[in-house]
């Protein structure tokens, strides 16, 4: 079996990202592990966007919820409010049960173990492994994008995704470092972020190009190889946002299941082909010249926006006044921010 273990533990010894909850691997070396409770959240919030987007993010939860502890004890809107913008609502509600679970069910300590991590609730088979092998040094086998096309390129493998995960798994385990597992997983991940990128791979400096399949074949470029997705429907609403004359904002707390759930937003309509209006109270609303366009993992979404302004003893049916200084558009998911930046000029303060 060819040896690439070893040159990439050599290359990230050089060339680690630094990453807020990231121990760099001259500091493992000397026996210092990371804080389980970082790896385990900076592994959540990357399921969905990159590094540099989770930076922040993972510094303010830190902030505000230093310890697993202290983030189980969160009141929820606060979690889901930090949340907002980094998409996947369902898995910050998994985040705040797996806290709770840490503390209810572990004595308030991450479990070590691959087999014990995967039955805490939003812990699936690739963060059980990342937690176990970058925070416990277990030899668990990460298995991302980024390790499914550095492992395709290097055994030139055309099966296409999904069906080859198995077979790139099986790829992947069989180069798993023993000694130095933690770091083998942030190796692969890194390289396959940096160098074995999906576009336009810098092969010239990878650590590995004398033992790549795809490099002498010339086919790098063309994998990994994807069964075709369906193309996404468009669905269409109606976004309510309206004002009270003391300035506060009508907003909704979505319903915990589904779609954003659990998250603060305008009061919408259903979303689908052609939903009919469902104002939250009757008012002059007024239509907005543009829409607010988002794609969800499933479908596109096209928000109408309609606003008004509403007296001060307004009673909608529906969502509750969030005074002017409590509100930020910060804490709504990033739909919601479009619709309100299209709503904003026609309901500025009189
Ligand atoms: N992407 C997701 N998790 C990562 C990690 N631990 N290191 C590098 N890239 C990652």
């Amino acid at each position: 079996m060819r040896d690439i273990t070893a040159p990439l533990l050599d290359w990230y010894d050089i060339h680690a990202r630094e990453m807020p909850w990231r121990v760099m691997p001259s500091d493992r070396k000397a026996g210092v592990l990371p804080d389980p409770y970082g790896v385990w959240l900076s592994e959540v919030m990357l399921q969905q966007t990159t590094v540099a987007a989770v930076r922040e993010y993972h510094k303010q939860f830190t902030r505000i919820w230093p310890t697993v502890g202290d983030l189980a004890g969160a009141e929820d809107a606060d979690v889901m409010a930090a949340w907002a913008g980094l998409g996947y609502y369902a898995r910050a509600r998994n985040l705040l049960k797996c806290a709770r679970s840490v503390v209810a069910d572990h004595g308030g300590t991450f479990p070590k173990t691959y087999d014990i991590l995967i039955t805490l609730p939003g812990i699936g088979p690739y963060t059980a492994a990342a937690i176990s092998a970058i925070a416990f040094d277990e030899a668990s086998t990460v298995l991302d994008g980024n390790v499914e096309r550095v492992m395709a390129r290097l055994y030139d493998d055309h099966t296409p995704l999904p069906a080859a995960k198995p077979i790139l798994m099986d790829y992947a385990q069989r180069h798993t470092s023993t000694s130095r597992p933690g770091d083998y997983a942030q190796a692969v991940m890194d390289l396959g972020a940096t160098i074995c990128t999906p576009k336009s791979p810098a092969c010239g400096i990878c650590p590995v190009n004398d033992r790549c399949d795809a490099r002498t074949a010339g086919t790098q470029s063309d994998l990994p190889k994807k069964t075709p997705k369906k193309p996404k429907p468009t669905r269409h609403g109606i976004a309510y946002i309206a004002r009270r004359e003391d300035g506060a904002w009508l907003l909704e707390t979505r319903p915990d299941k589904g779609l954003l759930g659990g998250m603060l937003g305008w009061p919408t309509t259903e979303w689908g082909d052609d939903p009919a209006d469902a104002d939250p109270i009757s008012a002059d609303w007024i239509e907005s010249d543009a829409d607010a366009r988002h794609t969800f993992t499933h479908f596109h979404l096209i928000l109408r926006v309609q606003t008004a302004w509403l007296p001060h003893d307004a009673s909608p049916n529906r969502g509750h006044f969030i005074p002017a200084d409590s509100f930020s558009p910060a804490d709504l998911p990033t739909v919601m921010q479009k619709a309100y930046t299209l709503a904003a000029a026609t309901l500025q303060r009189v």
